[in-house]
């Protein structure tokens, strides 16, 4: 059935108060649910009580205590007719934990009992109304075995532990917070916690618990100096405290996600918690920080004020996933340093148009705020998250930073404690601004990836220049173009550049004077006009400075332009962007000879402009890294007429080459430059230098003879007292490996295996770079993964290993999982189909890796609708379900 959001309605009744009592034991666990409730008088009078509920049996139902004879339990929950307008209502059923391979309500991982109820796993718990405009106060008793889980955690606050007959105990917690089922958290089980003790902003005590299992104690620190950071960041940028006395965060190894911001008692995969210099890479750390950031920030924009329905998911994550973006900004030092802040922007820029643009040019596409759904899973997306977050920038692009913070202000002074729709945000931001963002609106309501165009011209007479942007679509994916209707308000940001490569002031026409170098124009219209007057010479433009709208530009910029502004913009991210744009199209006119198997040649001149930056001693490691790290393959093949993989890697890794083999003498320098001897530190700058000698060492494994790499990357895999360098170093060997033989290799491969083997996320990386690796006609890939998924250490139900074997074959290496043969898209079916029985969420998302396969070249296009029907027809969850047949339509 597919769910509306036209079709929105109140509930029919509201939820006083609940009280839970959870009986926990693995195989049947049972839970007495007692709900105060009464009609809500702002809905339409119901015939009957509607609860959810799945997966759970039935014990009884009373009302006002009496044994309630009207009630049917049924697939989707408990009907109960005929109850009074006020009653208490309680009942008792079990689920069964042991044997939930979901991770969606309550389950058991490593003999611990954890639960995730967003989007709707509440309901396998209890039956409810299990819906996040339903808002109430929790009060929770668990009782366990007390040796086997001595620690009973729930949201809130801890009020009253004891001990119970037969070896059993209790602990019952007060939640003094409305909030609805979706942010309900229990943990039980053999856990210990680092504690840290502060005072909050107003000088409340605070107790902070990162709890997980005892071996992992030692990996705690960073998660809990993020949890601080978080908590000042929000107090000193947006004002707000945290407002319990406690706040938890634990980890599991068992987990769909990155993590939930259950209130007081976040649940975290491991993943985004546990580090220490030996486990965990820079880019671990960093995770570690943003995420514990997000899930922190989730607090105020998600907890105190809520979602209405789940079409709204974007007020939550959007708005979040932006002050996330910001804190880690911040923490980079990105506060004082212009750069820094450009590095986070770039790294998000990447991801969102690697993989949002690639969503939205496809069946799954969908606006910010979907208009409908089948499974609510389904739709915790790169749009909702990531282009969501862009439009939240946007507002903060349009006002300013003080704008958008009265903006914030005021939205948390109408709604706190409310669960608002995607609507009430602009509206608070626009009252506080005194702008009326009625057009903004369809920035939530249109699908697909906008196209500016631009055009310019410069009248040296009049010294006027002008700049003609159009706005439209393209040719849209179906799925997108249904949603759009007109013309977007988009801030685009300009700067005009003389020839010396300095910045000229700006003054429109109309303007009394010049001011500023960079302008931000409010194009509003189809076709708009812009111009600026004073313009002593013909300027190159430097357009969407900073990335000021998830658009694409289009601008005939020639190659030299682009060379120029790698070299001189002012703007940061603009000069990242001119070296990705030279680059790509220098990749995608290569990629097209690739196709027809002519000869591969490469300018010089393109090889000088990447030089130029890669020696600028005066622009930092961490800029540099990015600037030489070429666009991905995935979004390469994107850029294509018809995608073609095995073409695109062919260019790509020619150009690799040639940048390796020009820039050999450069390379190596810069490996021995960028060395960080000494104690591990995570920081930004220490990170910075290693990224940089780290992607030197990766080049120089790309040379036919790698013999340098080799040697620098045995000595660094040997010495290294860090994850960074040493996976680098791994990676670089099997790169090696590809173009000579390399027993360097397979030692060190078998080194970290048996160096790690007690460390279930560096076991990750090892499945993850084995899965990523090069292959050759000699060597595919997929035989190398089909071994590996025989191994011990697999396991297709722990989702991050399923992940970094399945997943990064599938989705992480695309000139292997494409394979023509179609042995890529044959194990893909194979692996859907089982992940299907035991966890739809995750199952969906492989799934989702097709999904572009009417993109692709005839031959691979067949191919992939053969394995996508194929799962089509032995699918059973809804989750999978949806995917493959908006695939197939
Ligand atoms: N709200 C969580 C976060 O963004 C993600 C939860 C996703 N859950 C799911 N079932 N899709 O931090
Ligand atoms: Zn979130």
């Amino acid at each position: 059935a597919v769910i509306h959001r036209a079709d929105y309605a109140p509930p029919a009744f509201l939820i006083d108060s609940v009280t839970l009592e959870f009986d926990l034991v693995p195989a049947r666990t049972i839970v007495k649910n007692s709900m105060r409730m009464r009609r809500n008088p702002d809905a339409a009078r119901a015939a009957r009580l509607e609860l959810m509920g799945e997966q759970l049996e039935l014990v009884s139902v009373a009302v006002n205590g009496v044994p309630h004879a009207a009630a049917r339990a049924h697939e989707h929950g408990l009907t109960l007719d005929d109850v009074p307008d006020t009653f208490e209502l309680t009942i008792v059923s079990a689920c069964a934990p042991a044997e939930n391979t979901t991770l969606s309500g309550l389950y058991v991982s490593s003999d611990n009992f954890f639960t995730q109820c967003e989007a709707e796993g509440f309901r396998r718990i209890t039956y409810f109304l299990d819906r996040p405009d339903v808002m109430t106060t929790y009060t929770v008793t668990l009782r366990a075995d007390k040796a086997a889980y001595p620690v009973l955690l729930s949201n809130g606050n801890l009020i009253e532990e004891g001990d119970l007959a037969d070896g059993r105990h209790f602990a019952k917690w007060e939640d003094p917070f409305k909030k609805p089922s979706y942010l309900f958290a229990l943990v039980a089980g053999r856990l210990v916690a680092l504690e840290e003790r502060i005072k909050s902003v107003s000088g409340k005590e605070k107790l902070l618990q990162v709890w997980v299992e005892p071996h992992d104690l030692d990996k705690t620190r960073h998660a809990m100096e993020s949890l601080i950071h978080s908590i000042r960041w929000d107090e000193e940028r947006f004002g707000l405290e945290l407002d319990l006395d406690r706040f938890m965060i634990v980890a599991v190894s068992d987990f769909n996600m990155g993590a939930m911001e259950n209130k007081g008692l976040n649940i975290f995969n491991t993943k985004y918690v546990l580090a220490n210099p030996e486990t965990a890479t820079d880019t671990d750390f960093a995770n570690i920080e943003a995420v514990v950031g997000h899930e922190y920030f989730h607090n105020w924009t998600g907890n105190r004020v809520t979602c209405r329905d789940w079409f709204q998911l974007s007020l939550k994550e959007g708005l979040t996933v932006f002050r996330d973006q910001e804190f880690s900004a911040d923490m980079a030092g990105g506060a004082t340093d212009e750069t820094a802040r450009a590095v986070k922007r770039i790294e998000d820029v990447r991801v969102l148009r690697q993989m949002q643009f690639a969503e939205d040019s496809g069946p799954m596409a969908h606006p910010v705020r979907p208009e409908s759904y089948v499974e609510i899973n389904n739709f915790y997306t790169m749009t909702v998250y990531e282009k969501g977050a862009e439009v939240v920038r946007m507002y903060q692009t349009l006002f300013g930073r003080d704008g958008f913070r009265r903006g914030m202000d005021l939205y948390f002074k109408r709604h706190d404690g409310q669960a608002v729709a995607c609507d009430d945000f602009r509206l608070a931001l626009a009252d506080a601004n005194g702008r009326d963002l009625a057009q903004f609106e369809r920035w939530y309501s249109q699908a697909g990836t906008p196209r500016v165009t631009v055009e310019t011209a410069y009248d040296a007479d009049a010294q006027r220049y002008t700049v003609t942007l159009k706005q439209g679509y393209g040719d849209a994916a179906p799925a997108a173009r249904a949603t759009q209707k007109g013309p977007l308000l988009i801030p685009f940001a300009i700067g005009l550049i003389g020839r010396d490569g300095a910045d000229l002031p700006l003054r429109l026409e109309g303007e009394s004077a010049a001011s500023g170098t960079t302008r931000v124009l409010d194009f509003t219209e189809t076709e708009q006009t812009f111009t600026f007057v004073d313009v002593r010479e013909a300027p190159l433009p430097s357009l969407l400075r900073n990335f000021s709208a998830p658009v694409v530009v289009e601008y005939d910029y020639t190659a030299d332009e682009l060379a120029f502004l790698l070299a001189h913009d002012s703007d940061p991210f603009n000069r990242w962007e001119a070296g990705q744009r030279l680059a790509t199209r220098e990749l995608l006119a290569l990629a097209a000879r690739a196709a027809e198997n002519a000869p591969l040649q490469l300018d010089d001149s393109v090889v000088t402009a990447f030089a130029r930056v890669l020696t600028d001693e005066t622009l930092s490691p961490a800029f540099r890294e990015l600037a030489l790290m070429l666009p991905s393959e995935a979004y390469l093949a994107e850029q294509m007429a018809e995608s073609n993989p095995a073409a695109v890697h062919r260019a790509r890794q020619f150009v690799r080459k040639r940048l390796a083999a020009a820039l050999r003498e450069a390379w190596l320098a810069i490996y021995d430059r960028h060395r960080t001897p000494g104690a591990y530190a995570p920081t930004p700058e220490a990170a910075g230098h290693r990224g940089l000698k780290n992607l030197a060492l990766a080049y120089l494994a790309e040379l036919d003879d790698p013999a340098d790499a080799v040697k620098l990357a045995t000595a660094q895999y040997a010495e290294a007292n860090n994850m960074t360098d040493r996976a680098a170093a791994l990676s670089a060997l099997l790169a090696a490996s590809t173009s000579k033989e390399t027993p360097a290799a397979e030692s060190a491969l078998a080194d970290f295996y048996r160096r790690f083997e007690k460390e279930p996320l560096v076991i990750d990386k090892w499945f993850a770079l084995q899965a990523t690796q090069r292959g050759s006609a000699a060597r595919p890939i997929i035989d190398v993964v089909r071994k590996l998924m025989t191994h011990p250490a697999f396991n297709i139900k722990n989702p991050n290993r399923a992940r970094s074997l399945i997943f990064s074959f599938c989705s992480a290496n695309p000139a292997q999982f494409h394979a023509e043969d179609g042995s890529g898209y044959a194990f893909w079916a194979e692996q859907v189909i089982a992940l299907d029985a035991l966890n739809p969420q995750v199952a969906a998302r492989l799934a989702r890796a097709l999904e572009l396969w009417r993109r692709y070249t005839p031959v691979l296009r067949e191919k992939m609708r053969a394995a996508l029907e194929q799962v089509a027809s032995q699918v059973k969850s809804r989750d999978v379900r949806e995917i493959v047949e908006k695939a197939l339509v």
